[in-house]
Formats: structure tokens, sequence, C-alpha cells
């Protein structure tokens, strides 16, 4: 079973996590959610969790002994962990981070805010815990936090382990997983029933019961969509 831990300072925000897909796979036991609220580990009378940085400079850091604290309290020393830490500035997640995600144990998810985390927290539990760290961005934006690219990549992480879809072949011939020779291509377009909706026509092929024309036909429709991706 994949364990995942979250530690964030708004951990309503993640109450999305407990519907849909990943509610019934934490209910089937292939997955467990913890979240955990990371102002709990603070020490200060104003339970604070951010300072201003050295070096000068706006806004603020998250300082480290919270974070310290709370990794410790649900890592241990006996088993492997991975820490994904949530960065704007982080390598750019995509769907093969995510099926080497879903081959782990023990992923941790620490969602930064303001400017970011103290950067000796990384440092310390590759260096000293031996975790395996990844510094990771969902896309070329900047959110106010790493909560909701900590539920991206749970939610497409989560749908790759065994049993968690209810058709396993739905992963087979989806966006991004099906391959030419020059990487990935996007799916292609769907139809389902009426055959006629709004003047507006399935393309006959899907209809002719001919499977080898429609598999050519659909590639070739996955690769124009995709050439028409690449010009925007
Ligand atoms: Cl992981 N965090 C923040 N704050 N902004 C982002 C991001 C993460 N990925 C893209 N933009």
């Amino acid at each position: 079973m994949l364990k995942i831990k979250i530690i964030s300072i708004f951990p309503e925000y993640l109450a999305p996590l407990k519907l849909s897909l990943l509610g019934k796979a934490q209910e089937k036991g292939l997955i467990s959610i913890n979240i955990h609220d990371l102002r709990k580990h603070t020490t200060d009378q104003h339970h604070s969790v951010d300072d201003t940085p050295y070096g000068g400079g706006a806004g603020m850091v998250m300082s480290p002994e919270p974070w310290g604290l709370a990794i410790d309290e649900v890592s241990n020393d006996s088993d492997q962990f991975d820490l994904i830490v949530l960065t704007p500035a982080g390598k750019k997640f995509d769907q093969k981070m995510a099926a080497e995600f879903a081959k782990k144990e023990n992923l941790i998810f620490a969602c930064g805010r303001y400017e970011g985390i103290d950067a000796r927290v990384p440092q310390y539990y590759a260096a000293q815990k031996n975790f395996n760290v990844h510094e990771v961005s969902i896309g070329d934006y900047v959110l106010g936090g790493g909560e909701v690219a900590t539920m991206v990549i749970v939610e497409a992480t989560a749908r790759l382990l065994p049993g968690v879809l209810g058709n396993p072949d739905s992963l087979k011939e989806e966006s991004h997983t099906l391959t030419n020779k020059d990487g990935s291509l996007v799916e292609y377009p769907n139809y389902t029933k009426p055959a006629s909706w709004r003047g507006i026509d399935v393309p006959p092929i899907l209809l002719s019961g001919n499977h080898g024309e429609i598999e050519k036909w659909r590639i070739s429709e996955a690769e124009r969509r995709t050439q028409a991706l690449k010009q925007e």
C-alpha cells in the first residue's frame, strides 16, 4: 500500500482528497492519505511558521524547525521515504514522474507557501536521513502554495495504482500514454450516442465496424492534435 503524508498550514484545503476516486481507493485500502498541520509543530507563542529572508528581499521564508519536527513525526529511520517539496522552482511534473511515484512505499508532500521553505530542509533529509528528495513544480505559473500542486500529483499518481481505476484498460489508451516515434501523443477525440447531435455527425468511420481503419484514423487524429498544440 502506498502511504502518503501531506504537511500544510492549510490542512482543510486538502479535504477534496477524501472524495471520488481517491476516497474509494482509501476505503479499499489501496492507499492511505494523512494530512498534517504544520502549525502544530511550532514552538513559539504566535505559532509562526515563517521569518524574513537572510540577505534581504521581499516576502517571507518558511522556518526550518517546524518542518523538521513535522517531517520527523511522519517518518522513521527504518522505512524508505520520498520527500516531495512543492515549489515553482522544481522539476516539471509529468506522467513519467507520476509513474515513478506510483512505485514508492512512502511519499511525504511538503506544501510550501510564501517564498518557499528554508533550503536546509530538503538538504538535511537527503544528506542526513537518506530520503529521496524531489523538488517539483506542476507548471510554468505561480500558485499561492503547494496544496493544489499536491492534489494534482496525488491524483495523477494514485490512479496508476493497481485496483484504483474501475476499468484498468482506461490507462492504456489515454492522453500522454499513447506513443509514437517522437514521444507522446495527446488522445484522439471521443464520441458517444447519439450519432447526430445538434446537426453534427460522429465521423462515419467510427460507425463502420472496421477496427483496423478506426485504429489508423485515431492515430492520425492524435498526431494532428499533437501537431496543432505545437503550433500555438
Ligand atoms: Cl509546486 N508551488 C507553487 N507555489 N507554485 C507553483 C507550483 C508549485 N507549481 C507551479 N506553480
